[in-house]
């Protein structure tokens, strides 16, 4: 049972990435399952800094597979964008990089759509990354979208297809209230990402299924977090797409009983960014405080990200949820120079108390945290990669172990890929 999923626990931004990097050392693919160009993934190798939006994070290393799943909503230009920046890089993706002819394209009218659309809703706005991401997902699920494997085509047609696709969506844009797309100016764009693209599209089920044959090591990449999963987070204020264990099935085309491990990321504190409820949210000093010490700023985006204490109660509903057999914490040095740590064990709602995360946005709005108040350990975990946990942080991890019931085995201690502390 070769497979490893990796899942994000909170609202993304958990440094998934450097996970990913780190566990892909012992993997032979990487495999990720959903979302688009909405996520950003930064790893830091050698000193040297990566920002990755659609490529899976094991690109780095030289002996990975990668390859992004039919789950996936694939913008041709971005992911031409990035392909051409990795390569300039010195990074070879010949017979690397695979696209799966089930992932969706997402076109530059569904960017426009996500922007128009963003905009009429004003301040109930869900604060997308205006990637398009809701718009392609639509045209998925309304049987409408084009298929990655459907640009696998003879130029002559793909200009028919493009055009067709544009005006028809253009008089979607009108409605909205947005500019319409140049028609020849947008397939023009489109027919020269396709050169670096097309060549990458492929059944990679194939490459999957052949992968498990060999008992080869495929572990399964999430992006953004649990609890913006369209199913099981705080909905209307998710993504579109399944970022928990059952996307990963679905959109990595790994059979369940394929999986091995489930490990969850979880940071060591909270952030979120775009709108919806965040029980533990520190708006004060603290709160910026964390987004400093943090570099809490959106790799896609640049938005700076809400910020606040560890919520045991999410914590602990999706450890249950995804089955996580371990977990990985990361940027614990963020707290490092913090007196006091809270963390949040239940929610108070009037006289109910809640151990799980509420199923609606209504009830999660009234609930308050219920916190305990631990004591820091006002010291450098990592100086210089010495790397030491001082008693009054393995109080910390000991703590989050109990509140959400899972082991923590990997913590991470730092950007940089050596950062990270091994816990038996
Ligand atoms: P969308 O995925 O761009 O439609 O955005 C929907 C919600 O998910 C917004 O609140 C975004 O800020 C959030 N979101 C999407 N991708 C990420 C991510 O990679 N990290 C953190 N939040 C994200």
């Amino acid at each position: 049972m070769p497979v490893t999923l990796v899942v994000g626990c909170q609202w993304g931004d958990e440094g998934k990435a450097k996970i990913i990097d780190y566990l892909a050392r012992g993997a032979d693919y990487v495999v990720r399952f959903q979302g688009g160009a909405n996520a950003g993934h930064t790893v830091v190798a050698d000193g040297e800094r990566f920002a990755f939006h659609l490529v899976p994070s094991g690109i780095l290393y030289p002996h990975v597979v990668c390859i992004l799943g039919g789950g996936m909503v694939i913008d041709p230009i971005a992911l031409a964008e990035e392909i051409e920046t990795i390569v300039e890089r010195g990074i070879d993706v010949d017979r690397r990089v695979f696209v799966s002819e089930q992932a969706h394209v997402v076109f530059p009218y569904h960017v426009e759509m996500d922007r128009g659309s963003e905009t009429r809703l004003g301040a109930s706005a869900i604060g997308s990354t205006g990637k398009g991401i809701t718009p392609a997902y639509v045209d998925k699920v309304g049987r409408r979208g084009v298929r990655m494997g459907d640009l696998v085509r003879p130029r002559a047609e793909l200009v028919e297809l493009f055009s067709e696709k544009i005006r028809e969506n253009n008089k979607h844009l009108r409605r909205l209230g947005v500019r319409p797309l140049s028609v020849k100016k947008t397939v023009e764009t489109l027919l020269g990402a396709m050169k670096t693209i097309q060549p990458l599209i492929t059944d990679t089920r194939i490459i999957v299924w052949s992968g498990l044959e060999d008992r080869k090591k495929i572990l399964c990449e999430g992006a953004q977090g649990a609890l913006l999963d369209v199913d099981h987070g705080t909905y209307p204020y998710v993504t579109s797409s399944s970022a928990t264990v059952g996307g990963a099935v679905a959109g990595a085309g790994v059979p369940p009983s394929s999986i091995e491990s489930v490990i969850g990321i979880f940071k060591a504190y909270c952030t979120r960014v775009g709108n919806g409820p965040f029980p533990t949210e520190e708006r004060g000093k603290l709160g910026e405080k964390l987004r400093e010490v943090g570099g809490e700023y959106g790799t896609t985006t640049g938005r700076p990200r809400r910020c606040g204490w560890f919520d045991g109660v999410a914590g602990r509903t999706v450890v249950k949820l995804n089955g996580i057999t371990e977990i990985a914490l990361t940027k614990l040095d963020v707290l490092d120079s913090f007196e006091r740590i809270k963390v949040c064990g239940a929610y108070r709602c009037g006289s109910r108390r809640y151990q799980y995360f509420p199923t609606t946005v209504r009830a999660l709005e009234r609930c308050k945290p219920e916190y305990e108040t631990l004591d820091g350990w006002n010291e450098k975990v990592n100086s210089d990669g010495r790397m030491e946990l001082p008693p009054t942080a393995v109080a910390y991890v000991t703590h989050l172990e109990e509140l959400v019931g899972c082991k923590i085995r990997l913590i991470s201690l730092g950007p940089d890929r050596r950062a990270v502390i091994e816990r038996a």
